[in-house]
C-alpha cells in the first residue's frame, strides 16, 4: 500500500512561550522544533506539506524548498489550518494530520496510528496518550461502551471530565473522502471564535462514520510544547535519545546527563567525552578522541586521537592527534594540523597549524599559515591588525620564535630561523638566521641598594 501524505500544522504564534520567535522555530539540540515532526512523517510518509502562518518567512527560509506550503493568513484554529489545505489534497486516500508542537512523536508510533486505521477502516483515528497530568490537552470523551463521542478543550471541561487521563496527542489518520465531505462544515466555537479540528469527530460520528483511537504506548512521546518549560524538557528528552544512540555506537561518555550533543553531530568509537562538553552543529568527531571537560565545539572537523579539554573551538579543522587545552580558544577558519599542540591560554585565529608545531602558552596567532615542526614560545603574538586592516604572517617549517615575542605583520619568518626572545620582528627574517632586536643589557651597580637604602653585599658582611 502506498504511502499517505501528511500535512504539518505550524501556523500558530505559539502565545504562551511569551517569546518573540515563532514558537516551531525554537531549537532542541539545534534543530527547531518543527524539524523533528517532519523527519518522523517522513518516515511514513509520502509528501510533507506544511501549514504556515505565523514567521511563515523564516519557516519557508529554514526548510526549503523539499515541502509544499500552503498559508493560513489568520490563525483562526487546527480545523481552519487544515481546511486552507484541502484543495491540495486528492480525493482519496489517508492523510495523516499531525502538529508541529510534538517533536517527541516517533516514526514506530505514526506507524501504528497508520496501521491501526487501516485494520478498522475508520473515518478519523486519534492517536491518545494517558498522561499522569493531562491538564492543558483536550480529553478523549468516552460513552459507556468506551466508544469516542468527542474531544474536549481544557478550557470547555465539565468539572467531572477534568480527571480524564486519555489526552489527544493532536495526531490523526483520516479517510480523506470523509475528510473532504465534512471538513467545511464545522462549527465555530463561540468562546474562543476558532475552529477546532477535534470537533470533526462528533461530525463524522452522527454521519454514522467510524472513529478510532490508537493509544501511544510512551505517554512521554505526546509531549505538545506550549510554553519555554516544556521546550527545556523535550530538549532533555531529545538529548538523551541523541547520546543514548552514540553510546550504542561506543562511544563513551562519562555522565550523559551533562552532555550536551545536536542532532546530526558524528562521533567516532572509543572517543570519550568528558562532562559539560557541547557539540554543535555540523560537528564530526572521528575515533578515540578526548573531549572535556568544558568542551565546546561548534562546526567543527576532528580527527582521529585528538584531545581536546576545556576550550572553545569554532569552524575549524582538529587533524589526528592534535592536542588542545585546556583554556584555548580556536576561532574560524583554523587548521590545527597532525599532532599539532596549542596549549593553555592561546587563541588562533584563521591560521594553519603545521603538522607537529607548538603554541604551548599563552599566545595569540592570527591569519597565520605555519609550516610543521614550529615553536612558538610562551608570550608570542601575532601583531596582524594595525588599527586599520588585518595582515598575514607565514612562518616556515622548524622555525622557533622564542618567548615574548611580536610579530609584526606583514611579515614573513623563514624555515629554520630563529627569534631571540623578547624581540620585535618588523622585516622578514631570512631562512635559517637569527632575528634578534633586543637593546643590549645594561647593569647599574647599586642601583638596589641604594633605593632601598640598604647596605651592598660587601658592607652587610
Ligand atoms: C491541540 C488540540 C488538543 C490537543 C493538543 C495536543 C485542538 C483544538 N486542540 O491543542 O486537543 O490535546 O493540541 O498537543 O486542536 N495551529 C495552526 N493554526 C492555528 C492554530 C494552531 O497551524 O490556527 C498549529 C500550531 O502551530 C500547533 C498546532 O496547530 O503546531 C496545535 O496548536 P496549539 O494552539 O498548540 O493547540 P493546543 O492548544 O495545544
Ligand atoms: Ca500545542
Amino acid at each position: 500500500m502506498e504511502h499517505p501524505r501528511a500535512v504539518i500544522l505550524a501556523a500558530g504564534q505559539g502565545k504562551r512561550m511569551q517569546t518573540s520567535l515563532p514558537k516551531v522555530l525554537h531549537l532542541l539540540c539545534g534543530k527547531p522544533l518543527l524539524w523533528y515532526i517532519i523527519q518522523s512523517a517522513k518516515g511514513v510518509t509520502a509528501e510533507q506539506i506544511l501549514v504556515i502562518g505565523h514567521g511563515a518567512e523564516q519557516v519557508k527560509s529554514y526548510f526549503g524548498k523539499e515541502f509544499l506550503y500552503v498559508e493560513q493568513r489568520q490563525q483562526l484554529g487546527t480545523g481552519h489550518a487544515l481546511q486552507q489545505v484541502l484543495p491540495d489534497l486528492p480525493d482519496r486516500g489517508e492523510l495523516l494530520v499531525l502538529c508541529g508542537d510534538t517533536p517527541l512523536l516517533e516514526k514506530e508510533v505514526l506507524e501504528r496510528l497508520i496501521r491501526v486505521h487501516r485494520r478498522e477502516k475508520a473515518a478519523a483515528t486519534v492517536l491518545t496518550a494517558r498522561m499522569d497530568d493531562p491538564t492543558g490537552y483536550g480529553r478523549i470523551i468516552r460513552d459507556e461502551q468506551g466508544e469516542i463521542q468527542e474531544i474536549t478543550e481544557e478550557l470547555h471541561l465539565a468539572a467531572a471530565q477534568k480527571s480524564v487521563q486519555e489526552i489527544n496527542t493532536g495526531s490523526y489518520c483520516f479517510d480523506l473522502q470523509a475528510l473532504k465531505r465534512y471538513l467545511p462544515s464545522l462549527p465555530q466555537n463561540i468562546s474562543k471564535g476558532e475552529y477546532y479540528l477535534t470537533d470533526l469527530l462528533p461530525i463524522l460520528l452522527k454521519a454514522d462514520l467510524k472513529v478510532c483511537s490508537c493509544e501511544v504506548g510512551d505517554a512521554r512521546q505526546a509531549l505538545g510544547i506550549n510554553d519555554c518549560v516544556q521546550l527545556a524538557w523535550a530538549a532533555s528528552r531529545l538529548r538523551e535519545r541523541i547520546n543514548a544512540a552514540l553510546m550504542r555506537d561506543g562511544v563513551i561518555m562519562i555522565d550523559p546527563a551533562a552532555t550536551y550533543i545536536d542532532a546530526g553531530v558524528e562521533i567516532g568509537r572509543d572517543t570519550v567525552i568528558y562532562p559539560h562538553t557541547i557539540l554543535e552543529g555540523r560537528t564530526k568527531v572521528g575515533e578515540n578522541c578526548l573531549l572535556g571537560p568544558e568542551t565546546h565545539l561548534i562546526d567543527t572537523l576532528v580527527g582521529d586521537r585528538v584531545t581536546c579539554q576545556k576550550s572553545a573551538v569554532r569552524e575549524s579543522i582538529l587533524q589526528d592527534g592534535a592536542t588542545i587545552g585546556p583554556f584555548a580558544h580556536i576561532r574560524p577558519g583554523s587548521m590545527i594540523g597532525i599532532r599539532a599542540k596549542i596549549g593553555d591560554f592561546v587563541e588562533i585565529k584563521n591560521s594553519l597549524i603545521g603538522p607537529g608545531s607548538k603554541v604551548p602558552h599563552l599566545s595569540y596567532v592570527g591569519d597565520t599559515q605555519m609550516g610543521s615542526s614550529v615553536n612558538m614560545g610562551a608570550g608570542c603574538i601575532v601583531v596582524n591588525y594595525d588599527g586599520r586592516n588585518k595582515h598575514n604572517t607565514s612562518i616556515g617549517e622548524g622555525a622557533f620564535v622564542g618567548c615574548n615575542s611580536n610579530l609584526i605583520a606583514p611579515v614573513r619568518i623563514g624555515k629554520n630561523a630563529f627569534v631571540a626572545a623578547g624581540s620585535t620582528i618588523t622585516r622578514d627574517v631570512t631562512p635559517g638566521s637569527l632575528a634578534i632586536t633586543r637593546v643590549k643589557q645594561e647593569n647599574k651597580e647599586g642601583y638596589g641598594w641604594r633605593f632601598l637604602g640598604k647596605k651592598n653585599e660587601k658592607q652587610q658582611e
